[in-house]
Parts: structure tokens; C-alpha cells; sequence
């Protein structure tokens, strides 16, 4: 494989290679013009959203340059149209329009300035992309505690379709520089096989194992445990976490979560749109018919077939366990909003001054007066953390019925953490701060083992001393702590701070 950059920009053209021709042949593209732009994006000679952005961003200016003397003029509506166009020319991907915008933002300052933006925005992809994947590998280890990992992955998200290393395939090539990928499986991504030209030609480019698989063979792959976790990008997410990517991201979604493997995304900051709040909302692109209808350019079907093409589709959220950006790990299945938190919310009572005068003690009896309530919780507590757990720790006193609970849901054995004095040996114990005083606690020695990975639950999580002193039981056992589980999160006292660096997932929070 060349090491040329995705997109360059070279006395007045747009150079990139042709996508559609790889792997057999490497064309090179010389863009002089916004409508040879619009084409390349329209039949995916350019493709991938990051590489969309920069393409869109370059393409403006292009036509800058173009229509110079009368934009210097102030004239600059010529380059206005052909930004409109430009943006218009794939709808669902994001960074598209995005990238357009950007460049735009500095039309007044000249075309330099444009030229400048665009540059610049490649060479930010470059640095989003290595932050972005080493984000999720480090992620990804934390998932699936293995030392070589399987990973299945769609479409193709790496060098060609970003202005750096890819997004989830940039996580594999991390991975794979650590030498923790013992396989990849690359879905042949039908119709136009972005998985089996591009995903593969880099894979094997890289001296990365790899298998090619049809799409329709990925459920049998996680079905018979062949993979570890599922990784993908995207072309735009839309403000609750629903993901649009290639068309068959969502039955892998719906099988993984199936299966309970992690299902994970990968993207830049830029490929959320705040201003699109549900997936619902994504505009999805419906490619011509003949994509259906042939393969490398011979019929596979009657004459005249009526053909179903959208390009995308939507993975909603809460089959989603982690998005990971260059700034930030989101995971938008937290079931911190919506019905149950709703639920909980309003069978929670205040009590105020007790047990003591000045404390608003938060009662949950209501909640576990409703089973149901309770088993959702647990649920969803547990599909919070997949698999990614070995044992149940539930902390005295409340803390046990939640434990119970996902227990009961997960079928993961439930260790119990108790005041002093409660269990018979042998212990292992810590003391911890409490308001006024101090307190110990105490777990039974083996209840999990050096190689287990404990959920931590409780029924409130207030300024995480309790749950900081049972992380420390479990920790000093030799085991991990995969995060920690609560009904209720009161805010405002700094228990998720004190918690950092683990995950806390909190059904309801508190924010009064
Ligand atoms: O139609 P395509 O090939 O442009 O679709 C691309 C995808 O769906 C990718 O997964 C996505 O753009 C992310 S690329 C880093």
C-alpha cells in the first residue's frame, strides 16, 4: 500500500485515488472541478465520512480559487451554490456538510484562507483519528479481557476513509501494533464490498490476520463465539446516541447484543450532530438499484427487478455499549434517562432530617415495593456492562437486593461485602471514612477470584466512600473492578469523581 495521504491538494486539484478500483487498481484522481468533486463523492470514488469532510472542505476551495475575481469582489455566491451542492451530495453522512462549513466559515478571508482551513481540518483527522483509537483499544481490553482479541468489524473505516490511520479499523492497527488481534473478521459489506476490496487490502497491507466473511455469515461467527467484540464507525449519531453507518451495522448490533459481545463505535467529535435528535430524524441515502441488481458489473437478477437500497441504517442506542471520540467515552445505552429512570424517580421519596437533622435521606423502599421496577433495573444494569463482568459485589445494607437482583437477571455469582463482625473468616477488610468516624469492611477472602472482574453495586451512590473502600476489598484480591452499578446517583456530591477512573452507571440521578 502507498503512503499517500487520502486527500491531498496539489496546485489547484483535489488528488486522491480512486476508491471503486481498489484493490486490482491503484487510479489516480486529479480533481479540478466542484462537479468532478460531487461525482467522485456520488459513486464513492471518495468515501468514508471523515474523508467526506475533507473532500467537502477542499471542494470549497476549489471552487474559492475558481470563482475568484468575482468573489473578491464580495461577489460570493458562486461559491456559496457550490458549497450547497457539495454538502448535498451524500445526505446521512455528517462530516460531509460539516467539513463544507468549516471552509466556508472563512470565505471572507480569501480563498487562501479557505485552502488553509481545509488543510488544516485534514491534518486535525490525522491527530482525532490516533486519539480516537487509542481511546477504544484501551477501551476494547477493558471489555474483553483477553490477550489477543477477535474482532469483527463492517464496511471499511480505515485509512482511505479518514485523513489518518481509520477510526475502528485505526483501533485494530493500535491493537494489532501491541500484538493483542489474534483475528479480524471483515464483513463483505454488500453491495458495493467496501469490506472485502478495502477492509482486506489494508488488513493484509498491515500483515494483520484477517478472515473474509458474507455479511449475512457474522451472526453464525458471534453465535458460535468466534468474536470478542464488534467494532464499526459512522456516518452520523444523532444526539441520543442512535448511530447511522453501512447498511448492516444494525442486525450486527441486535446479534451482538444478542450474544452479549460488546458492540462498539468509533468516530470523530464531528460525526455527532447535536441538532439531529434521534436517529429517526437521519436522512438516509438510497443508492440506485443496479448496486442490487449486478456484481462487478454482471447481472445477478431478472431484468427489471424492483430493488430496496438505502446505504445506511440506524443502530439505536441502547444496542450501542460505548461510542468513543477523540474527546470522549459515551455510552449512550446508560439507562440514565427515559422510562426507568422516570420510574425510579418518582417511586424515590425525600425524607428530610433523618436519620439526622440536615440530611435529605433518599428512600428507595418504593422501588423494591415494586418487583417489576426492580428487575428492569437489574437488566439493565447488566446490559449497561454485557458480559464484561464475573461476579456481583453488593455492599450492606441495600446494596443486597440490588445485588440480588442482577445476580438473579446475569446468573453471575453475588459475593456479599459486610460491616465487621457479619462474616466468618477468612477476611480481608478495610476501613473507610465516614461522616463523622470511621468504619471497616469485611468480604470473605476467595469470593472473587484474582481473575474476576466485579460489578459493584448499591442502591445510592453519594460521595463513594462506601463503593471506594469495596473497590479497594476487591482490588486488593487481585481482581478487577469492571465498574459499579447504583439505582440512584446524588450529584451533587462528587461520588463519580471519587470513583474516576471506573465506569459508573447510575439508572436515575439526583441533581437537587
Ligand atoms: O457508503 P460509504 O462507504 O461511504 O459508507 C461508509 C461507512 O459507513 C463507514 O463506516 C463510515 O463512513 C465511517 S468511515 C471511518
Amino acid at each position: 500500500m502507498t503512503a499517500d495521504p487520502t486527500l491531498a491538494w496539489d496546485d489547484g486539484a483535489i488528488v486522491t485515488v480512486d476508491q471503486t478500483a481498489l484493490p486490482h487498481r491503484r487510479n489516480v484522481l486529479r480533481i479540478t472541478t466542484v462537479d468532478e468533486l460531487i461525482d467522485a463523492i456520488a459513486r464513492l470514488a471518495i468515501r468514508g465520512a471523515p474523508a467526506l469532510g475533507i473532500a467537502g472542505a477542499l471542494g470549497v476551495a476549489l471552487s474559492a480559487y475558481r470563482h475568484g475575481s468575482a468573489y473578491r469582489h464580495g461577489a460570493d455566491e458562486p461559491v456559496r451554490r457550490d458549497a450547497a451542492r457539495l454538502a448535498a451530495a451524500r445526505p446521512t453522512a455528517v462530516n460531509l456538510a460539516w467539513g463544507v462549513d468549516r471552509a466556508l466559515s472563512r470565505l471572507a478571508e480569501g480563498a487562501d484562507a479557505v485552502l488553509a482551513e481545509a488543510t488544516a481540518l485534514a491534518e486535525e483527522d490525522e491527530r482525532v483519528n490516533r486519539a480516537a483509537s487509542s481511546r477504544a483499544a484501551d477501551l476494547l481490553r477493558e471489555l474483553c479481557p483477553r490477550p489477543r482479541l477477535r474482532i469483527l468489524t463492517h464496511c471499511h473505516t480505515g485509512r482511505l476513509a479518514t485523513g489518518g490511520v481509520g477510526t475502528a479499523l485505526g483501533a485494530v492497527h493500535h491493537l494489532a501494533g501491541q500484538g493483542q488481534v489474534e483475528m479480524v473478521f471483515a464483513t463483505e459489506t454488500r453491495p458495493l464490498l467496501q469490506g472485502a476490496r478495502l477492509t482486506v487490502w489494508e488488513l493484509r497491507d498491515a500483515a494483520i490476520p484477517h478472515r473474509l466473511l458474507v455479511d449475512s455469515a457474522a451472526a453464525s461467527a458471534l453465535a458460535a463465539g468466534l468474536v470478542d467484540c464488534v467494532v464499526v464507525g459512522a456516518d452520523r449519531i444523532a444526539a441520543n446516541g442512535d448511530v447511522a453507518n453501512k447498511i448492516g451495522t444494525y442486525p450486527l448490533a441486535v446479534v451482538a447484543a444478542r450474544h452479549r459481545v460488546p458492540f462498539v463505535v468509533i468516530a470523530p467529535e464531528s460525526t455527532i450532530d447535536e441538532a439531529t435528535p434521534c436517529g429517526a430524524a437521519i436522512s438516509i441515502e438510497q443508492r440506485p438499484g443496479d448496486e442490487v441488481t449486478s456484481i462487478a458489473g454482471v447481472d445477478t437478477t431478472c431484468a427489471g427487478t424492483e430493488v430496496f437500497n438505502p446505504a445506511f441504517d440506524v443502530t439505536p442506542r441502547d444496542l450501542v455499549t460505548a461510542i468513543v471520540t477523540e474527546d470522549r467515552l459515551w455510552y449512550p445505552a446508560d439507562p440514565g434517562t427515559g422510562d426507568l429512570a422516570d420510574r425510579i424517580d418518582r417511586l424515590a421519596t425525600v425524607v428530610e432530617d433523618f436519620p439526622r437533622p440536615g440530611v435529605r435521606f433518599r428512600d428507595l423502599a418504593g422501588v423494591y415495593a415494586q418487583p417489576a421496577t426492580l428487575g428492569a433495573a437489574a437488566h439493565a444494569l447488566a446490559a449497561a456492562y454485557r458480559d464484561a463482568f464475573s461476579h456481583v459485589v453488593a455492599v450492606e445494607a441495600r446494596g443486597f437486593m440490588v445485588g440480588t437482583a442482577v445476580a438473579l437477571a446475569t446468573g453471575k455469582p453475588l459475593v456479599l461485602v459486610r460491616k465487621a463482625g457479619k462474616l466468618p473468616g477468612p477476611l480481608r477488610s478495610v476501613k473507610y471514612d465516614l461522616e463523622y468516624g470511621e468504619d471497616v469492611l469485611e468480604m470473605q477472602e476467595s469470593a472473587v477470584p484474582p481473575d474476576g472482574r466485579a460489578l459493584i453495586v448499591d442502591d445510592v451512590l453519594a460521595t463513594g466512600g462506601t463503593l471506594a473502600a469495596v473497590a479497594k476489598l476487591v482490588t486488593e484480591s487481585g481482581a478487577a473492578v469492571a465498574g459499579f452499578g447504583v439505582l440512584l446517583e446524588l450529584a451533587g456530591l462528587g461520588g463519580v469523581r471519587r470513583l474516576h477512573p471506573h465506569r459508573v452507571v447510575a439508572l436515575q440521578t439526583d441533581r437537587s
